[in-house]
């Protein structure tokens, strides 16, 4: 399922490190960033460039919350759901969210343009209550302020292509 343009890629990532691992949760986007999501072909073509058996390659992409094993929408809003974030209004935020995308945590919207995250401290705490929507680090979300941006997301490119980095490293 990987294209040999990311294979490639990939393999040239790993000549930067002194030890190829290393070069794995940055190929894992790669890969991300090519197919979507990671299901379980795609990890064991990237274990397989890697020298590892399948179930370490899952370890990783289980562990972190911004690789994905299923689809995932067009838009990705993480909320933090942290001390500072939920002491100045996260679950309202994120009650907020449910209620517009008529989801719940963790789901994707029935028009495939947003899904929901609660996430662990996002670094931003004194933006708080704040969330990070495709690559952009938005708070304190003020009430009402939902909707406006909801629909400004639409209209921006979807959440980051590590591969377009890439691109350009290697040009
Ligand atoms: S607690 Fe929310 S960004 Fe740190």
């Amino acid at each position: 399922m990987l294209s040999e343009k990311t294979k490639q890629l990939i393999l040239r990532l790993q000549e930067r490190y002194p030890v190829k691992r290393s070069a794995l949760i940055p190929s894992l986007h790669l890969a991300q960033s090519e197919v979507g999501y990671l299901p379980l072909e795609v990890q064991q073509e990237v274990a397989d460039l890697f020298d590892l058996e399948l179930n370490e390659v899952n370890g990783v992409v289980t562990f972190y919350d911004m690789f994905f094993e299923k689809p995932v929408g067009k838009h990705l809003i993480h909320v933090c759901k942290n001390v500072s974030c939920m002491l100045r209004g996260s679950d309202e935020l994120m009650g907020q969210l449910c209620h517009r995308l008529k989801i719940t945590t963790g789901e994707t919207s029935e028009d495939g343009e947003f899904t929901l995250i609660a996430s662990e401290c996002l670094g931003a705490c004194d933006r708080a209550p704040m969330m990070l929507l495709d690559d952009q680090v938005v708070g304190p979300v003020k009430e009402g302020e939902v909707d406006h941006l909801l629909e400004d997301a639409k209209h921006g490119a979807g959440h980051p292509s590590p591969m377009k980095v890439m691109e350009s490293i290697h040009e």
